[in-house]
């Protein structure tokens, strides 16, 4: 028998690199690159659908290729009978990521092309679903609130539109910039958990569908996207910047995690937060609720003070989707119908790499006991 006890266990897989990739960088000190681009400047100066052409296709769009994608992006925002005849039907108490999970899984059996694994045809696959989970959110949002279904506006693009779907009302410019850049800020982010459970699927060249919908259960964990509605939890809980302190060391004795803060791969801030702060701050400030926004700047020196652990991207993301006025259980859908994007993409480069993603593990359990038969137990 090979003993295997002595394999060396990297707990957590911390600093393991399980493939090689071209589509996004973490950099540990404080930045994050998509194909190269710094996020600081993607996001000031490219819209969301360029971020997926980038993302999908490796480069940058075209003005031609951009409205291309654009138009494909809308036409397929459009969704099954079935998959919104089942979204009405779910239980009330059903987690709205609960529901995203089991229609993605869903729209699997609506797939135009089911049998073709082409790299042509998994593009496509890639784009129904960038359109179709922000419609699959905002169509459950809807229902749920007995609002009428709202149509795709030809005119405006992805991130617009969703909200658009969502409310059932036009967003003005500042709104619109702040759906753009949250989507660009969201859609990809190295090997995080949903990304290596989606490529994990893919490596056993499983569909694209299944890979998604299993990263969107990993998603949902509070210890990864789920950290976002439960910082509107703890902010609901703390009612003044003077309870922050108490507060925030009463979670600490109790050794509770903070949500929306500390990262496993950053060891300074994410470079997401500089921005989300920003739209947050001008978010709270149209909406008159500048309260929350001091609030979670008190938060983020105390727990710096204590911890020295910074702010991730969940904590000003919260705060912006309240500000857009989207509920608190619908926080990670929205971070999903963004990541989305990233999903795929590393979904088709781990077709690429054509390798089946299977560590081993290290046995610390008994070999050979006594077996006793069931009516002598
Ligand atoms: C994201 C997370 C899972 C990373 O975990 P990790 O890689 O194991 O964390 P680290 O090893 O860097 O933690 C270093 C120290 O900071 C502490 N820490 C990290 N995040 C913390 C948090 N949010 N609240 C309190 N303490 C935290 C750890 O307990 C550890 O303390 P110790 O050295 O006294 O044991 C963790 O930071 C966390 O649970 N955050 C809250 C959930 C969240 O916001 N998730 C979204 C991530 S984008």
């Amino acid at each position: 028998m090979v003993n295997n006890h002595d394999r060396v266990v990297i707990r957590g897989l911390r600093g393991v690199a399980a493939a090689e990739t071209k589509i996004s960088f973490v950099e540990p000190l404080g930045a994050l690159y998509y194909l190269g681009y710094n996020i600081d400047a993607l996001v000031e100066h490219v819209c969301y659908e360029e971020v997926v052409y980038l993302l999908l296709h490796g480069k940058l769009p075209t003005r031609k290729e951009l409205d291309e994608l654009k138009s494909q992006l809308i036409a397929e925002m459009i969704l099954p009978e079935a998959v919104i005849n089942n979204i009405k039907s779910f239980p009330l108490n059903s987690h709205p990521m609960e529901v995203l999970r089991t229609e993605i899984s869903h729209l699997s059996m609506y797939d135009p092309d089911p049998e073709s694994t082409s790299e042509h045809v998994n593009i496509r696959r890639a784009i129904r679903l960038v359109a179709k989970v922000p419609t699959i959110v905002a169509t459950l949002h809807r229902t749920r609130t007995n609002q009428q279904l709202v149509a795709p506006n030809e005119e405006v693009g992805l991130p617009e539109n969703f909200l658009y779907l969502f409310r059932g009302k036009t967003a003005d410019s500042e709104e619109k910039e702040a759906i753009d850049r949250f989507m660009t800020l969201h859609a990809d982010h190295g090997f995080n958990a949903s990304t290596f459970a989606a490529r994990v699927t893919a490596s056993t060249n499983s569909d694209m569908y299944s890979a998604v919908t299993g990263a969107v259960g990993t998603l949902k964990g509070p210890l990864h996207g789920g950290a976002s509605e439960k910082v509107m939890y703890m902010l609901d809980d703390i009612n003044t910047e003077e309870e922050v302190e108490d507060y925030i060391q009463g979670m600490l004795d109790d050794q509770k995690k903070i949500m929306g803060f500390g990262h496993r791969v950053y060891r300074s801030e994410d470079p997401r937060t500089k921005h989300l702060r920003v739209i947050a701050g001008n978010l709270c400030h149209r909406t008159n609720t500048m309260n929350l926004y001091n609030l979670c700047r008190r938060i983020e020196n105390v727990v710096h003070e204590k911890k020295k652990i910074f702010p991730n991207v969940d904590f000003y993301a919260a705060v912006t989707l309240n500000a857009l006025g989207v509920p608190f259980d619908f926080f990670t859908p929205f971070f999903a119908s963004s990541r989305i994007c990233g999903w795929t993409a590393h979904v088709i480069e781990q077709y690429k790499d054509a390798v089946l993603l299977r560590p081993s593990s290290s046995y610390v359990g008994e070999y050979g006991r006594p077996f006793t038969p069931l009516e002598k137990r």
